[in-house]
């Protein structure tokens, strides 16, 4: 039904699109993703160093599933030509991979890069471009080096610093030949997640603190890695850089909750891009204002939200190519009643805004099992087109990327939850590009293979391709939604009856 209203519209205002074109816009990039602890294995050949996910899964090993671990998972350490060819198969224009920070610099710090470390990147790179496809680099997928942990992590001011440092050598290294750059991905789960938490690494439960000054750290070390490719790789080498954010998209769940709806979308999505996209920057100021008032509430002197020097907002303020939005899921929130508990966001509820935070009955959960990643995974594709709406309205029309989009199953080839899941997540996008004027280039879908899923270990899948992680060789082998985004890859064209 909802499919022919466009139509109606387009009809209306002489546009000459209507819903029977499903077509991307000519030089739309599509990509997949990955993320060095997820599928590198080696964890300590060579030089590495180790990294806050090594440390988590050996000593915490109660905290994943089955205590598995990362020490192996894809081995794409040795695998990567093998990766490179699925990658050539399925046509992917790009290939979204992260540098292990512990393994380019063991000791975390810019003083010795490894020889190891730069070789397996530069082949890596060398090997997808030869095959013309592009490498799309995040330089940080929560795996920081443990001697930076050691020394307090991203809740010490100088991790900016330090990040800025290990970026530089990234872009000297690799800058010649990767045009696309991610700084950080998903800060809100290295902040809210892991400190609010505790259930990813480091494993700090601290949520007065932890997670307002990790996320004024991120934004700092976003920024200060942006400045230096400003400054000093722009001009040669022209590439283009944002950070990654994972949004929840948030609606009212009945009329009267849209209040609270925008304040949640203002506490994911603001606090992460406030400072980096808004003409003012710094802080989302009704955030700041109820985070500010919460802090005196709790007898503290000053805002547990720490403030941005005017100097700091400037240095913040317009670090960006593009938007990099990693969108899964969405959430309903409404104010919390009278004695209402209130778990810690973001597996559930937003205390600082009082929200209670659930699902509309007719979302459905992913086809994973039920007691892991499906109930996180609700299904609302039109979260995905809102969502970006709303930073349109807000940021002005930026370019977007897609940089993560996908969805878990308990494994088998034949994957039609996912196909629907793409098929449904890419049709709102095409809405969002016709109907709401949304400058869309890249779609990456989450994942290329199956990988370790944090703490959800293998269990979870999300690849395009299966892994057979009972084999040594890791066998990987397509799944019928790989032959699909072929199929939409080759035709740039969603296949709509
Ligand atoms: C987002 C993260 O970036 C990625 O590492 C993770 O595997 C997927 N979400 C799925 O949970």
């Amino acid at each position: 039904m909802v499919w022919y209203q466009p139509l109606v519209f387009s009809a209306l205002l002489g546009v000459s699109w209507c819903t029977e074109d499903w077509t991307f816009p000519p030089g739309f990039k599509f990509g997949a993703a990955s993320s060095s602890y997820q599928v590198e294995g080696a964890w300590n050949v060579s030089d590495k160093g180790e990294s806050i996910w090594d440390r988590f899964t050996h000593t915490r090993p109660e905290k994943i599933l089955n205590g598995d671990n990362g020490d192996v998972a894809c081995d794409s350490y040795h695998l990567w030509q093998e990766d490179i060819d699925n990658i050539a198969d399925l046509g992917l224009h790009y290939y979204r991979f992260s540098i292990s920070w512990p393994r380019l610099l063991p000791t975390g710090f810019a003083n010795k890069i490894s020889e190891d470390g730069a070789r397996y990147y530069n082949n890596l790179i060398d090997g997808l471009l030869e095959k013309g496809i592009e490498p799309m680099v995040s330089l940080y997928h929560w795996d920081l080096p443990q001697t930076l942990q050691d020394l307090g992590g991203w809740t010490n001011p100088l991790i900016a610093d330090w990040f800025a440092d290990y970026a530089r050598v990234a872009y000297s290294l690799f800058g010649d030949r990767v045009k696309m750059w991610l700084t950080i991905n998903e800060p809100m789960i290295v902040c809210d997640s892991a400190y609010n938490t505790a259930i990813i690494a480091p494993g700090i439960l601290n949520s007065d603190h932890g997670a307002f000054l990790c996320n004024k750290h991120v934004l700092l070390a976003h920024a200060k890695a942006y400045r230096v490719y400003e400054e000093e790789f722009r001009a040669q080498y022209q590439g283009e850089i944002s950070i990654a954010n994972q949004l929840i998209w948030y609606e009212a769940w009945t009329e009267d909750d849209e209040d609270i709806a925008e304040l949640a979308v203002q506490y994911i999505a603001g606090r992460y891009s406030h400072a980096i996209y808004s003409e003012e920057g710094g802080w989302p100021p009704a955030i700041e204002k109820i985070i500010d008032e919460n802090s005196k509430k709790k007898g503290y002197a000053t805002s547990l939200l720490p403030a941005f020097t005017q100097e700091e907002i400037e240095l913040i303020k317009g670090t960006y190519d593009y938007y990099a939005m990693n969108y899964y899921t969405s959430r309903v929130v409404r104010a919390a009643r009278e004695g209402e508990q209130l778990i810690a966001f973001p597996i559930g509820d937003i205390p600082d805004l009082n929200a209670v935070v659930g699902v509309r009955p007719e979302w459905p959960a992913s086809d994973a099992s039920p007691e892991s990643s499906a109930t996180f995974f609700y299904i609302y594709p039109e979260g995905i087109r809102r969502q970006l709406v709303w930073l349109k309205n807000n940021y002005g029309n930026l370019k977007f990327a897609i940089t993560e989009n996908g969805a878990p199953d308990v494994g088998g080839l034949n994957d039609q939850g996912r196909i629907d899941y793409y098929q449904k997540h890419l049709k709102q996008l095409l809405l969002a590009i016709k109907e709401d004027g949304i400058n869309l280039t890249h779609f990456t879908a989450w994942t290329l293979m199956d990988n370790f899923e944090w703490t959800d270990g293998y269990r979870s899948k999300f690849g395009l391709y299966e892994v057979d992680f009972n084999d040594p060789l890791r066998t990987r082998t397509p799944r019928n939604s790989a032959r699909f985004y072929a199929n939409i890859i080759k035709n740039n064209a969603l296949d709509v009856e």
